[in-house]
């Protein structure tokens, strides 16, 4: 069985942004994403909505039910579009003001830990699948489990920076040992981050994993090769 593709489009809206225009229409993109391999739309709707926006979320959480895969920040204000919008399923990431990009998995402090416990809850009460967004460590993976959590998304940033063969193996590991404890503590694990068309191969190989979340190098191939081929290719690795 391959492994299941979500397809992160947020840099659609990027460009959409970068000249304040309609288009590219991240709905447009889902639906060719959807149409040539993609199982998911993954979004991030960030607190400064400098890509993805409220009103895309709406959009394509009425145009693709059951596909959208929401990430956003365990804010008041983001738990509170999740609960409007309805998405499939909820990535709870972690979100500094003026990261370029998600920096790591959550960071388990009591006060998040207190806050995770009323986002889950409230998630679950409108039947929306959660994920937490966690380093591949045990511990990381055991807090998931014990907050309730459906999915954990194991971090590939550690991975797909490595900088030597020797930490690009440890890094591995250490994503192979997680999701073996996560799917013993019946959690379903997502791996994403940096992930591109060479670094991929040995994630996928990783048994128990289902769903791969990429977005830059699909949207950037997508520049030199279209998107449909983009798409098509990633899908073909897994
Ligand atoms: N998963 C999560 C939780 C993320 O925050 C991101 C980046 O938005 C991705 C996956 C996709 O990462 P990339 O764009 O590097 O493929």
């Amino acid at each position: 069985m391959s492994l299941k593709l979500g397809v992160n489009i947020d840099h659609v809206a990027t460009l959409r942004q970068a000249r304040q225009e309609p288009f590219p229409d991240p709905v447009d993109a889902a639906a060719v994403c959807l149409s040539t391999g993609a199982d998911y739309i993954v979004v991030h709707l960030r607190k400064d909505a400098r890509h993805i926006n409220e009103k895309d979320v709406s959009s394509l959480c009425k145009h693709f039910p059951g596909k959208i895969h929401l990430e956003c920040s365990s804010e008041p204000t983001m738990e509170k579009a999740a609960l409007k919008y309805k998405p499939f399923s909820v990535c709870i990431v972690p979100e500094k003001p003026g990261e370029v990009t998600t920096t790591g998995g959550l960071k388990f402090t009591p006060a998040v830990v207190k806050r995770l416990h009323q986002m889950i809850d409230h998630l679950h009460k409108k039947h929306i699948l959660v994920s937490l967004f966690i380093s591949p460590d045990a511990a990381s993976v055991r807090t998931a489990a014990k907050l309730g959590a459906d999915i954990v998304e194991l971090c590939t940033k550690a991975y797909s920076e490595a900088s030597s063969a020797a930490s690009c193996r440890a890094e591995l590991q250490n994503l192979a040992l997680s999701t073996l404890l996560a799917n013993e503590l019946g959690l379903k694990v997502h791996a994403g981050h940096g992930l591109d068309y060479h670094n991929v191969l040995a994630v996928a190989d990783i048994g128990g994993i289902t769903c791969m979340n990429i977005g830059f190098s699909i949207v950037t191939r997508a520049l030199f090769a279209g998107l449909p081929t983009a798409v098509t290719e990633m899908k073909g690795l897994l």
